[in-house]
C-alpha cells in the first residue's frame, strides 16, 4: 500500500516567515498529483492552517475540490496546535469526530486499521492527549488486536521528545501515559506518522517506529544548542514522505517535491 504523508501545509493567506503556503501547497499537490497518481491514501497531519483562520479553511478546502485525483486519494486531514476545532469542522461539513467531540477516527485500509488522532489543545501549541482520548484510542487499538488487524497511527505532535528545545517546549504533555499506551499496544501499532517539528524525523517510541516529513512551508532546522526561545529556519526544501506499507515492512522515502527541475537522468 502506498501512503502520501504531508504535514504542516500552515494555509495562510500572506507569507510566514517569507514563504507563501498557499504555494508551496499547490506546489505539493501537483507534484503528487503527476507522480503519486497510484497513491492508495493521502494524509495530512495537521497545522492546516497558520491561524485557525475560516478563510484559510475555505481556501483549503477550494485546492483540495480542483486536486485532481479521487475517491480514497481525497487528503485526510488531521488537526493540530494552529488549528481551531470548531472553525475547521464548520468548514469542513464531513469532519468526522468521536463521541466527545475530538476530531478522531478510524479507517480500514488494505494495511490495517488507520487512527487518525486529535492532539490539539484550544489555547496552548503543545500537545494533550486526555483521558477521554486516551481511552478512545485504548478502545479502538483493543479493537484492531482483537480482528488481528495493524494499527497505523497519524498525529500532529510527536509522540517524543527530540532533543531540540524549541519543540519540545511545545511537545505532548501527557507523553508518559501516552507511552503506556504504546507499550500495551506494541504488537498491534505498525508505525506513527506525525509533523508538528517542520524538520524530517525518524526513530522508535517504546519499540514503534515513528516518521515525520518536514512542513510544506516554512522548514525548521533542527537545533541542539538547547535554547528554547529560538527556533531555525530557512529556505531548506520542503518535503513529503512516500510511504510502503507492507506485510514484511514499511519503506519510507523523503520528497523534495520543489527540487524535481533539479532531477538528471542518468543511461545505465
Ligand atoms: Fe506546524
Ligand atoms: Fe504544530
Amino acid at each position: 500500500m502506498k501512503l502520501i504523508h504531508i504535514s504542516d501545509i500552515h494555509i495562510h493567506p500572506a507569507p510566514i516567515l517569507g514563504f507563501d503556503p498557499i504555494a508551496n501547497f499547490e506546489a505539493c499537490l501537483a507534484h503528487i498529483a503527476e507522480f503519486q497518481p497510484d497513491a492508495d491514501r493521502i494524509v495530512i497531519t495537521g497545522d492546516l492552517t497558520h491561524l485557525g483562520q475560516a478563510q484559510s479553511y475555505q481556501r483549503l478546502k477550494g485546492m483540495l475540490e480542483v486536486f485532481p485525483l479521487r475517491g480514497e486519494q481525497r487528503p485526510r486531514l488531521i488537526i493540530g496546535n494552529h488549528d481551531s476545532r470548531e472553525t475547521y469542522a464548520s468548514v469542513f461539513a464531513d469532519t468526522k469526530r468521536d463521541e466527545n467531540g475530538f476530531v478522531q477516527w478510524t479507517e480500514e485500509t488494505p494495511a490495517g486499521t488507520f487512527v487518525y488522532l486529535d492532539t490539539a489543545e484550544p489555547g496552548t501549541h503543545a500537545g494533550h492527549y486526555c483521558a477521554r482520548r486516551r481511552a478512545w484510542l485504548t478502545g479502538v487499538l483493543s479493537e484492531a488486536r482483537r480482528a488481528g488487524k495493524p494499527a497505523w497511527l497519524f498525529m500532529h505532535h510527536n509522540p517524543i521528545a527530540v532533543h531540540v528545545a524549541n519543540a519540545d517546549a511545545i511537545g505532548l504533555i501527557e507523553e508518559a501515559e501516552f507511552h503506556a499506551i504504546l507499550r500495551e499496544y506494541r504488537d498491534t501499532v505498525r508505525h506513527i506518522f506525525f509533523g508538528h517539528c517542520h524538520f524530517t524525523l525518524s526513530g522508535q517510541v517504546c519499540g514503534i517506529p515513528f516518521s515525520a516529513p518536514r512542513s510544506t512551508n516554512h522548514v525548521c532546522w533542527p537545533d541542539f544548542s538547547g535554547i528554547v526561545s529560538r527556533m531555525g529556519y530557512g529556505a531548506f526544501s520542503p518535503s513529503y514522505n512516500v510511504c510502503f506499507l507492507g506485510e514484511t515492512g514499511t519503506v519510507i522515502h523523503s520528497v523534495d517535491f520543489l527540487d524535481e527541475h533539479k532531477v538528471l537522468w542518468a543511461d545505465d
